[in-house]
């Protein structure tokens, strides 16, 4: 269990830009965090592995916690982070080194590395692509790759902070299906997006206003209860016909499905 126990983060000490933030992620949840523009979701994502540390309050992964400096190796490794722009992730001149480079900064063993790599390539179907350099790929492919890299060290946990953003609908549906691989593989996802037809895949939403958790809950009770337009989110598509149509009994989720099937989309 990944634990924010009233944690707070300022950048500049007279700007708060998370303010006693306290909730707890269980293995295997699937979770959506949304929130306006500059509501702080990039700088929680960063402090959920470590990234950046909390100023006030504690994060804490089981029985480790951040603030001690070993400990927080061991969360740092189980929390992978995939960011917004593949272009800033590539660190390496090609996708094996790539991954390569973050198994050797955890110090996995020499003779696992080679499993590793082709396992990762493997879940993220970038296996023709081993030897291709950055330049070489799409920008869904350069994200794969990102991602290849985190699933590599095996995390417990991976955080995609508007990791579909700048990709294509392609692109974005293959990740996303990488998302849902992952998280039926029993690895906890967060995903991180202005996409509220996102959020409908997730079974459990966290609403960021100005560094302040607003909403922690269900995506139906989210689309039906949250004053969505105040946040600067939108409902999405199939939970506004299902308000036009006058729902009753569905759930969200149940609309999307009926939505869908009814004009074919997904
Ligand atoms: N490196 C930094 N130095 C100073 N201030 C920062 C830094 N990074 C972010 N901030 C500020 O912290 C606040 C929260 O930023 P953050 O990137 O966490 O928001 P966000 O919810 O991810 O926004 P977006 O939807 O635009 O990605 C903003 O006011 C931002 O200007
Ligand atoms: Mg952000």
């Amino acid at each position: 269990m990944l634990v924010f126990d009233q944690v707070g983060y300022y950048y500049r000490r007279d700007q708060e830009v998370l303010k006693d933030v306290s909730f707890a992620i269980e293995k295997g949840e699937f979770i959506s965090i949304v929130g306006g523009n500059g509501s702080g979701k990039s700088t929680l994502a960063k402090l959920m592995n470590g990234l950046l540390p909390a100023k006030k309050g504690s994060v804490r992964l089981g029985e480790k916690t951040m603030s001690d400096p070993k400990q927080a190796r061991g969360i740092r490794q189980a929390v992978g982070l995939v960011f917004q722009n593949p272009e800033d992730q590539f660190i390496t001149t090609n996708v094996t080194d790539e991954i390569i480079f973050g198994l050797e900064n955890i110090a996995v063993p020499a003779n696992e590395i080679g499993e590793r790599v082709r396992s990762a390539l493997q879940a993220v179907g970038l296996e023709s692509y081993a030897n291709s350099a950055p330049h070489e790929l799409s920008g869904g492919q350069k994200q794969r790759a990102a991602v290849a890299a985190v699933i590599a060290m095996q995390p417990q946990f991976i955080v995609f902070d508007e990791a579909t953003s700048m990709l294509d609908p392609e692109g974005r549906s293959e990740l996303i299906k990488l998302m849902r691989d992952f998280h039926q593989q029993g690895i906890t996802v967060v995903q991180i997006t202005h996409h509220m037809d996102e959020v409908l895949a997730s079974r459990r939403v966290l609403l960021l206003d100005q560094g302040t958790l607003v909403f922690d809950g269900s995506p139906d009770s989210f689309f039906r209860e949250t004053p969505l337009e105040q946040y600067g989110l939108e409902q999405p598509f199939a939970v506004r016909i299902g308000q036009l149509l006058g729902w009753t009994g569905e759930t969200a989720a149940d609309w999307k499905g009926r939505v869908a099937s009814q004009w074919s989309i997904g």
